[in-house]
């Protein structure tokens, strides 16, 4: 605990009372698994609304709790950094796991994410098949891809990995007919890859590997030099797992594309589209990728098209891309550099440094 900063006594009271609760302690080892919105506690804890609001605003008011707004809904996660978040994480690390009812929050938060996640999937199986049409809500598809192109072209790739593939558009744009790319396309909807697996024949796109799989838990091996998230965070209940699970699958040197939605008001995207998050801040987003140990470009923002001018802001559709790279050296690169300083000590090195190869 010494290198944790301290709070002043006060704090540490106040945390203390606040979590010093029955339900509060609850509700803090659930936000411990990922943020959660007060239907989501209501449904686990089986207690009314306005009580686990309640108990929200205390721990919000301690400092335990954050709580961010999107739209209709209030997302509720424990605060990350501080003496406060260390003095939390201590509570919760000492608590026994099998206490039973610690236990069986734990079971019901699995069986409720599970339930969203049908309703997810129910609603891919769905519009597996006119998925296309759906994605012309925003920036036309041509722009974007566009954008995506242009974003990566300072760098090749030979292994591309397409986390929530769907119709393996994605596929299509950054293999096209180059048998030089080793690719995967991983989705956890059979119907999404069906069409993907039709599309990609049709497009005469060969060997790309696809794969029913989740993206919290992908079934790949690390070893990709781009990674590619494409309109799949604002589905996800846990959207920073993911951007971490897609970080860890890139060599060094890799990179990590995550396109998604800046922050928006339309709330039917909610409630017909299956969406669970209403766009994401570039704070937020470049947040999750330098924890992830990241290196993040400027984001680039791609405005909806000019019809779009009569609607207030929270109505349009802006797209962004956020763009990170893994700042390590390649192996191979590394191996020589190290290789030719040794040489060049010794006095044995010759002038014939390969092209390109520091
Ligand atoms: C909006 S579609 C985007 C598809 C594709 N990336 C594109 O932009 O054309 C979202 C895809 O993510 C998939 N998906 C959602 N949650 C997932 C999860 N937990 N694991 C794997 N795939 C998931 C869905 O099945 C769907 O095909």
């Amino acid at each position: 605990m010494a290198d944790i900063a301290t709070a002043s006594a006060r704090t540490t009271i106040d945390v203390l009372r606040a979590i010093g609760e029955d339900t509060r302690f609850r509700i803090v080892a659930l936000l411990h698994h990922g943020e959660l919105t007060v239907s989501d506690l209501t449904d686990i804890l089986g207690q009314s609304q306005p009580r686990i609001s309640r108990h929200l605003k205390l721990l919000t008011e301690a400092g335990v709790v954050e709580k961010h707004r999107e739209g209709a809904w209030a997302f509720f996660d424990l605060v990350a950094h501080g003496p406060v978040a260390a003095m939390v994480g201590v509570a919760i690390a000492t608590a026994d796991p099998d206490d039973p009812v610690l236990a069986n929050d734990l079971d019901r938060l699995a069986l409720v994410r599970n339930q969203r996640a049908a309703t997810a999937q129910e609603y891919f199986a769905a519009i597996a098949d006119r998925w296309d049409e759906e994605r012309s809500l925003h920036a036309p598809d041509d722009v974007v891809e566009a954008a995506i192109v242009a974003a990566l072209a300072d760098r090749p790739y030979r292994s591309v990995l397409d986390m929530g593939t769907g119709t393996g558009r994605m596929l299509q744009l950054l293999i096209g007919d180059r048998l030089d790319v080793r690719a995967i396309g991983l989705d956890n909807s059979h119907s999404m890859l069906g069409v993907a697996r039709a599309n990609l024949e049709r497009a005469e796109v060969h060997g790309v590997d696809l794969r029913q799989g989740d993206v919290y838990s992908p079934p790949v091996e690390p070893g990709f030099d781009l990674v590619v998230v494409h309109q799949v965070l604002h589905f996800l209940h846990d959207p920073a797992r993911a951007v971490h699970e897609a970080r860890r699958l890139l060599n060094p040197g890799g990179r990590l594309l995550i396109v998604d939605f800046a922050p928006h008001g339309l709330e039917f995207l909610r409630t017909d589209h299956a969406h669970r998050r209403l766009g994401f801040r570039d704070d937020t987003v470049v947040g999750w990728l330098q924890q992830s140990g990241l290196h993040a470009d400027e984001p680039r923002r791609i405005e909806p098209p000019d019809d779009a001018r009569g609607l207030h802001d929270d109505e349009r559709l802006v797209v962004t891309l956020w763009l990170a790279r893994d700042i390590e050296v390649p192996a191979t690169t590394a191996d020589f550099a190290a290789e030719l300083a040794a040489e060049v000590a010794s006095g044995s090195t010759s002038d014939a440094v390969p092209e390109g190869a520091l």
